[in-house]
């Protein structure tokens, strides 16, 4: 089904492995593709609740755009491509189901923007993150000046766009960049493990969760009103009466997604 991603489907978490290894899995025209059906697979598919994106081989996440396609762009060309790479981020950023990076080596460029456009990263203990296209005298093109302050802050981000300085994996954690550092080894079953406890909550609630907290960087959405909205939304589902009758009964509640 796709050409570029290995996929599988354990738990209920879709475990997502971009597949170009011998080019550090490189984001080319048909990983997007690829990226993109998967997503609306992943909104589509309802036995999918969670989904985890990684890179195969030992070496790399994903390390940037494929930048042998680059010698061909003009300007109109660079930029539908920008357009094309910030839509679907946008669409990992804003899907209904949680969707997380297991960073396993380099993430670098359009990588570390993949990783940034997931909910949250864990990443193993060989991880480097950066955003190195300065090097190539480029500036990221699929949000990476953006979320990269809005995860970091202003003052490092610009450093880092700036100097394309590479940073380690606990540097990357302490400045809030991924939540976990973990081995090599445990890097899928630690990320596995958080989903699955995500995956036990009710689905509609986690889907206003990703909704409301997405706000806070979008200026056409006033996110206090949204978060209002969502809430109520909750009082009205299935899953709300589901979990409070649970809580007062001292059961584990049971959710459906309804
Ligand atoms: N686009 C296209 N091909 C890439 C690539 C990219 N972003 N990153 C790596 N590759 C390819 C290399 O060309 C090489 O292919 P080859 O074996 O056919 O020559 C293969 O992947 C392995 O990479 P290599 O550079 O030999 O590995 P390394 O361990 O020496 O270096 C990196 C690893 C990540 C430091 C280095 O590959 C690199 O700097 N990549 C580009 C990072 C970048 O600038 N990303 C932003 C792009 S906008």
């Amino acid at each position: 089904m796709y050409q570029t991603l290995l996929t599988s489907l354990e738990n209920g978490v879709y475990i997502i492995t971009i597949n170009r290894p011998d080019k550090l899995n490189a984001l080319n025209k048909d990983v997007f593709t690829d990226l993109n059906n998967a997503v609306t697979e992943i909104e589509s598919n309802a036995a999918i609740k969670s989904a985890i994106i990684t890179g195969a081989g030992p070496k790399a996440f994903v390390a940037g755009a494929d930048i042998s396609e680059f010698g061909s762009l003009d300007k109109n060309a660079a930029m539908a491509l920008a357009k094309r790479g910030q839509d679907i981020f946008a669409r990992i950023e804003n899907c209904t189901k949680p969707i997380v990076a297991a960073v396993n080596g380099f993430a670098l460029g359009g990588g570390c923007e993949l990783a940034m456009a997931c909910h949250f990263r864990v990443a193993s203990e060989n991880a480097k993150f950066g955003q190195p296209e300065v090097n190539l005298g480029l500036i990221p093109g699929y949000g990476g000046t953006q979320r990269l302050v809005q995860l970091i802050g202003k003052g490092k981000a610009m450093e880092l766009l700036m100097s394309a300085h590479l940073i380690d994996a606990n540097e990357a954690k302490q400045l809030g960049l991924i939540n976990y550092v973990t081995t090599a080894e445990t890097l899928l079953d630690h990320t596995k493990k958080i989903l699955d406890i995500i995956n036990s909550k009710a689905p509609l609630a986690i889907a206003g969760c990703i909704k409301a907290a997405n706000a806070v960087h979008d200026e056409s959405k006033d996110g206090y009103a949204l978060e209002i909205e969502e809430f109520g939304n909750a009082f009205a589902t299935e899953d709300m009466k589901e979990g409070t009758t649970a809580f007062l009964e001292k059961r584990k509640a049971i959710f459906k997604g309804k």
